[in-house]
């Protein structure tokens, strides 16, 4: 199956609109074309006490007050500032609540450990997995992030599922071979339809805190090798539906022509999503460009 634009998206997805389903990602339009709903996801990593990131959040909150809503919004605290970050969410606020990682138990002997229990009670509906940082800093690896994934989707998080090659990778020229043994190392043994709700963000190593980011043609290729990947992998419809999010350096000015392409549905956003400002413009460009005639 080809993913390439013409052929896959005949009609421009920028000219539809695209209301926020809670309960989907992706709906088909009757011209048989998906549209996945744009996410932008705040990755804290680890700044910001609970005291200042209720301050940070009400903030935030404020500055988008009335944004409309054609792409969701997450923000992703630690978990010490999960609760102090539910609270000062009212409830006319946008945002929605994800956290950095968890474990694969759902409670036990697991010392410094939290699981998906604990963060959907939290209010928590996403949770990044698999990020650069846990595999490199930390020593995760891909059979602990499968189990990782497999708990969340039993407690209704949906998983987003971080992969991306390195520097010196991208040289050698096997960027591709890597993204999709991640892939393939992640997610097998699991069906079409519990992968349902599962989203990809594309994160090439060199690009995260470097102010270098992807070039737009190099994140749409990568897109579209997951996308083929799971394709063949999962299932075409599954390939069609998941939503692929693109993360590395991505800032105010650098988000819209990331987001021009169909191939991205959105950003996972780490030093930019520190200031409400930077979080707050990216929100509002990603929101226009998935709205009708902006
Ligand atoms: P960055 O981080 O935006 O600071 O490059 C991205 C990430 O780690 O997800």
């Amino acid at each position: 199956m080809s993913y390439s634009k013409g052929k896959h998206f005949p009609v421009s997805r920028r000219s539809l609109t695209v209301q926020i389903d809670p309960y989907s990602s992706s709906r088909a339009t009757p011209g048989g074309i998906t549209l996945r709903t744009g996410l932008i996801v705040g990755n804290w990593k680890m700044n910001k006490t609970a005291s200042d990131a209720a301050i940070f959040i009400r903030a935030l909150s404020e500055r988008l007050h009335g944004l409309s809503s054609h792409v969701e919004l997450v923000v992703a605290p630690p978990f010490t500032a999960l609760h102090a970050v539910r609270t000062a969410l009212d409830a006319s606020s946008p945002l929605q609540l994800g956290a950095q990682d968890m474990f694969w138990e759902d409670q036990g002997a697991y010392t410094g450990e939290v699981s998906a229990p604990m963060l959907v009670d939290l209010g928590c509906r996403y949770v990044i997995l698999g990020h650069s940082e846990r595999r490199t800093l930390f020593g995760e690896q891909s059979d602990g992030i499968r189990k990782k994934i497999r708990a969340a989707l039993k407690h209704g998080l949906r998983p987003i599922l971080c992969i991306g090659e390195s520097l010196k990778q991208r040289e050698s020229g096997t960027t591709d071979d890597v993204l999709t043994q991640q892939l393939k190392e992640s997610l097998p043994g699991f069906t079409a339809e519990a992968l349902d709700g599962i989203t990809v963000a594309y994160e090439p190593i060199w690009a995260i805190g470097t102010g270098k980011s992807a070039t737009v043609e190099q994140a749409v290729a990568a897109h579209q090798t997951i996308r083929r990947v799971m394709a063949t992998t999962i299932s075409p419809a599954i390939a069609d539906s998941t939503r692929i999010l693109y993360g590395g350096s991505v800032t105010p000015q650098n988000i819209a022509s990331l987001l021009a392409s169909n191939h991205v549905d959105g950003a996972l956003i780490g030093g930019a999503c520190l200031q409400v400002d930077s979080f707050a413009t990216i929100a509002s460009v990603a929101s226009a460009a998935r709205s009708i005639g902006v």
